[in-house]
């Protein structure tokens, strides 16, 4: 058995074949740092979250060290992805408690050490090293103006090369110099993992790498995988796209930015549903559409955020509407522990109409995962977001919904609604987090 045989893979969610595997790079792809509304990411996550989450697979390969991935997480409203690849592909996890690949490790000690590097590098003045946290176990950071960055590239190549090294250097954003062992990268760490799938019999049908600079270019040159580079990628990319790849047609430029890219590039390909829910406009039957339980779920939580927000109309049909959604005996279970009539927490909700209204306030779903518990039952697993200004919370929710068929649409009816906070999380007023 190959080195990569020997360790399973601890991404065991999906039983058979992810139906879509995305890669994505995170800062100015799936992460858009110009716009402080994050609309594209909220976009996105509606749609993985209603009509992919429970079959496919989400992979976030970042430049970012574990610490500055985990900042990026409490500042942005992002899901949680299936892998985290950090460190410019040197570091792989799995799941939410990001469990290490060991296998990884021992592939990138292969022809690598890190003193050498560190001892050729500190001869170069043109090289600022980057902060403490960037320096990790298989990759040497720093700074470098783009005039100097070729010149430097070459130099140092050849120095490690004599000193017997085996190594990688990327130039991305037009400001990092990255050193990494000759096997690393985002590139290599998706190889990886693809081989891995195959070895267990669950190649992905479709994979779509996404990405913006220097750091992603090797995602595009695996074969068989869709690629999108960003309305707004890096000139390093573009160039090397033109050098390198322009000829082949499963690779987009595309029109617009960051997340709203992958969107496009979804649709583009025909990879799947490619309309999120944020981009339906609300209406009293909305219900009445043939989606599953995961989507139902993410537009009621929608929903709570337009309503509070004062984007859907002030009107009594909605509120009746969704207490018709509801099952006349359905609980609900505050976070706080008090339980009351769904109906109850819906009427409350006539009462905040607007209440965040020109706020920043964001609601989202996360790991919606559905299981089917009868013939016409759902229990609904997912992860519940609430951004306010600066602050986010979450609650881990448990959903009972049962569906009738009529008229060949899924008619969904609440049952029971369970919520918990998540480790850190808690309202000062709990008041304030109605549903
Ligand atoms: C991220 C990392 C940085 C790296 C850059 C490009 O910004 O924090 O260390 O140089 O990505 O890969
Ligand atoms: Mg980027």
């Amino acid at each position: 058995m190959s080195i990569i045989g020997c360790y399973r893979v601890t991404m065991d969610r999906l039983e058979t074949s992810a139906r879509l595997m995305i890669v994505s790079d995170l800062d100015h792809t799936m992460v858009d740092h110009h716009d402080p509304e994050n609309l594209s990411l909220l976009r996105f996550n509606a749609l993985w979250e209603s009509s992919y989450r429970h079959d496919s697979l989400l992979v976030f390969s970042t430049g970012r060290s574990p610490t500055l991935y985990k900042q990026l997480r409490k500042e942005k409203p992002m899901l949680s992805p299936d892998i985290t690849i950090m460190s410019v592909g040197t570091e792989i996890t799995y799941g939410v408690s990001m469990v290490p690949d060991e296998g990884w490790v021992e592939v990138l000690n292969q022809r690598w050490d890190r003193n050498i590097v560190v001892e050729e590098t500190s001869k170069f003045p043109e090289l600022k090293l980057q902060s403490e946290t960037e320096q990790r176990p298989h990759k040497v950071s720093f700074y470098v103006d783009k005039d100097n960055a070729q010149e430097v590239t070459k130099a140092l190549s050849e120095k490690l090369a004599n000193r017997g090294l085996d190594v990688k250097i990327i130039y991305s954003g037009g400001m990092d110099l990255d050193i990494l062992p000759q096997g690393a990268g985002k590139g290599q760490a998706l190889a990886y993992l693809l081989q891995k799938f195959k070895e267990e019999g669950k190649p992905p049908k479709n994979t779509l790498v996404c990405g913006d600079s220097g750091n992603d270019a090797e995602l595009f040159s695996i074969p068989e995988v869709h690629g999108v580079m960003v309305s707004n990628a890096q000139e390093e990319l573009l160039q090397w796209h033109a050098e390198n790849a322009k000829n082949i047609p499963k690779i987009i430029h595309a029109s617009e930015r960051c997340a709203g890219g992958i969107i496009q590039a979804i649709g583009h390909f025909g990879l799947g549903p490619n309309t999120s829910p944020r981009d339906v406009a609300e209406t009293a039957d909305s219900h009445l559409e043939d989606a599953g339980p995961a989507h139902e779920v993410v537009k009621f939580n929608l929903f709570y955020e337009r309503w509070r927000r004062a984007e859907v109309e002030h009107c009594e049909t909605y509120i009746a509407s969704l207490k018709a959604s509801c099952h006349p005996a359905g609980s609900f279970v505050h976070p706080s522990g008090v339980e009351q009539r769904l109906h109850e927490s819906i009427s409350a909700m006539k009462k905040i109409y607007g209440d965040r209204q020109g706020k920043q306030y964001r609601v989202w779903v996360d790991r919606v995962l559905p299981s089917k518990i009868s013939s016409d039952t759902w229990l609904v697993k997912f992860v519940k977001w609430e951004l306010l200004g600066e602050e986010q919370q979450s609650c881990i929710c448990t959903a009972v919904l049962t569906f009738e068929v009529v008229n060949g649409l899924h008619l969904y009816t609440w049952a029971h609604l369970h919520e918990t906070w998540s480790e850190g999380s808690g309202a000062k007023d709990n008041g304030m987090w109605l549903l």
